[in-house]
């Protein structure tokens, strides 16, 4: 029925929840772009050289980028994007405070950006695919059959975001929140201020303001929209 439905949107606005709803309701591969934008900044993070000093010298970067990608498999199901590196499986490690912090800057990069986009446009060739992340319906893949574009305030996204490291919100712990809420505002600001595929409404995407929205709620917007 559909090829590609893209799902765009800020940091925590339930893209991952949504469209992993979609996935497993369809049956088809969930690509979650930001997975690779956070396990290369996990790779950068953990190399010898400073981030600086890949972000300053684009030869070092691309070579470190392919050589470190030949021992990278990346494996799509309906429930998530798995990465493996040297046959280990890297998902607690995306979510690392360091990762966090460093990811908007590293996505800033052109070639970061023209690396991973190559690789998702290759996984996109095959069959049917549900994407989430900032550019994909503008960017990566604009010829989509349906582009959704999530929004929320910064307020509730960033209480969502808590509630997912913690499982409760806790709101007694106002610098752990504050922390949160900062990063979120971070990100969001370099991600729509920079100047590769920066995260803007796609052409003809769907605007779904999720702030008082279940997830199932969105599903069902999003599923009137796919019929
Ligand atoms: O879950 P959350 O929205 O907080 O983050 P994510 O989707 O895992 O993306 C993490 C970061 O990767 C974003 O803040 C962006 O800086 C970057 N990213 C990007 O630049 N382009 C994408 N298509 C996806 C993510």
């Amino acid at each position: 029925k559909f090829k590609i439905i893209t799902i765009d949107g800020p940091a925590s606005s339930g893209k991952t929840t949504v469209a992993k709803m979609i996935a497993q309701k369809f049956k088809v591969p969930l690509l979650e772009s930001g997975a690779l934008y956070r396990f290369v900044t996990y790779l950068l993070i953990k190399s010898e050289k400073s981030i600086q000093t890949y972000m300053e010298n684009e030869d070092l970067l691309i070579n470190f980028l392919k050589e470190a990608f030949q021992k990278v498999k990346i494996e799509l199901t309906s429930e998530g994007t798995f990465i493996y590196w040297n046959g280990k499986l890297i998902k607690d490690e995306l979510r690392k405070e360091e990762v966090e912090n460093m990811v908007s800057q590293v996505s800033a990069n052109k070639k970061v950006r023209e690396f991973l986009t190559e690789i998702m446009r290759k996984l996109g060739k095959e069959d049917s695919l549900i994407t989430e992340g900032r550019d994909m319906g503008s960017f990566v893949f604009p010829y989509a059959d349906i582009k959704i574009f999530l929004t929320a305030n910064e307020e509730i996204r960033a209480q969502r975001r808590l509630k997912e490291k913690m499982g409760k919100v806790i709101y007694k712990d106002k610098n752990l929140y504050e922390k949160v809420f900062n990063n979120i505002k971070f990100r969001d600001k370099l991600d729509s201020q920079r100047e590769v595929a920066p995260l803007i409404i796609p052409e003809g995407a769907y605007i779904i303001d999720t702030s008082n929205l279940t997830p199932e709620e969105v599903l069902n917007e999003i599923l009137k929209i796919i019929k």
